[in-house]
Order: structure tokens, then sequence, then C-alpha cells
């Protein structure tokens, strides 16, 4: 099942040496290094980039250019909105940015047998990241579809003056 998803997302790629394809286990510790190194993103555990890569696979991708991963998107399918999936973390190595990896990780996800059923992606983005902001609005715009911003989770219900608060952005129908 993993190879024929490998071998799925692979057709999307054109020859510039990038490779997509669904994490491994093997891939968490890399995972957590290209998160620490955007200094941007919350870095979450070690542990638990290792369970997502291996729990969360399907539904998550990681983009690997001569041995080393350069991009990584997490998301899972909502357990309480079966047709919706959610991005938590995306990342690009800024040796890599500018060359629509994100946007084509995006798509690579959604185009994959696991979200088969998905009509709706959300995710949420503090206001003060633009390129986050122009990504989302970007995918709603190459797909042809909405892209409706609303509040997702306040400053005050982070531990105080710890978090900038996030917007939730709701693309779709796909
Ligand atoms: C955000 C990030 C993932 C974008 O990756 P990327 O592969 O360079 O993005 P893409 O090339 O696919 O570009 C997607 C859109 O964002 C825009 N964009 C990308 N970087 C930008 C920047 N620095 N400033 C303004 N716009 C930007 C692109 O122009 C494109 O918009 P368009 O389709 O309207 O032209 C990358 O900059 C990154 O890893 N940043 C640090 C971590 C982060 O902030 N993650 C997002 C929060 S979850």
């Amino acid at each position: 099942m993993q190879n024929e998803e490998k071998r799925s997302i692979a057709e999307l790629d054109p020859d510039d040496g990038y490779t997509f394809r669904i994490p491994t286990v093997e891939d968490g510790k890399l995972i957590w290094q290209l998160i620490k190194d955007t200094q941007v993103l919350d870095l979450n555990s070690s542990y638990s980039y290792l369970l997502w890569a291996d729990q969360f696979s399907d539904t998550s991708i990681v983009v690997e250019k001569n041995g080393k991963i350069v991009g990584f998107i997490s998301g899972f399918i909502q357990p309480k909105a079966q047709d919706t999936l959610f991005i938590w973390q995306v990342a690009v190595d800024e040796s890599a940015r500018g060359q629509r990896l994100a946007s084509r990780m995006l798509q690579g996800i959604l185009q994959s047998q696991s979200c088969r059923r998905i009509r709706y992606l959300e995710a949420t983005v503090t206001p003060s990241n633009i390129p986050s902001t122009r990504l989302f609005k970007g995918l709603a715009r190459d797909l042809q579809t909405d892209c409706v911003i609303t509040d997702g989770y306040t400053e005050d219900q982070f531990p105080s003056g710890a978090h900038e608060s996030e917007k939730l952005f709701r693309i779709g129908p796909f």
C-alpha cells in the first residue's frame, strides 16, 4: 500500500530532482530538524514527528532532494468531519523556497488515494505569516474554489503572551 501511494505521488514530479513521497518513521528526525530550522514554526517533540511519520503518513508528505528532506506537510483527516483534511505544519527548507514545493505538496496530498473523499481543506495561519496566507489563498485560486477565513484560535486561548492568534482558513468544496 505504501509503495503504491509512493508511486502515485511520484508521478506528479516534474524533472527537477525533487521527489514527493509519503513519510516513513526513518524521516522523523530529519523532519524535526527541518521544522527547527524554519525558526518560525512551533517545534514539537522529536517523538511527535516520528509518531506522525509513522501513524499519519497517508495524509502527510515529504520532498526529498539528494537524500535531504527539504519539504514536509503534516495533515490528518478530521475525526469529526471525514470530508475535511486538516493541514497542521508546512515547511520548506530555505534553500528550496519559491519553487512551488509547498503548493505541490498540498496538491500531492489532495490527489492521494487517502484523500479521495476530501471536499474541504482547513488550516490555521497566524495573520503575520504572509507566505502561508498566500499559499492557502493560492491553493483556493488554483483549484477554483472558495477560501473562507474566520477566527480559529484566539491569543487568549494560549498561555499568556506566548502565541499570536490563528485564523482558520477553510478551502473548498473540491
Ligand atoms: C510558507 C512556505 C511553506 C512556502 O513554501 P514555498 O514552497 O516557497 O511556497 P510556494 O512556492 O508554493 O508559494 C506559494 C504561494 O506563496 C507565495 N509566497 C511564498 N513565499 C513568499 C514570501 N516569502 N513572501 C510572499 N509570498 C510568498 C508564492 O508567491 C505563492 O503565491 P502565488 O501562488 O500567489 O504566486 C515556506 O516559506 C516556509 O517553509 N516558511 C517557514 C515555515 C512557515 O511559515 N510555514 C507555514 C505555516 S504552517
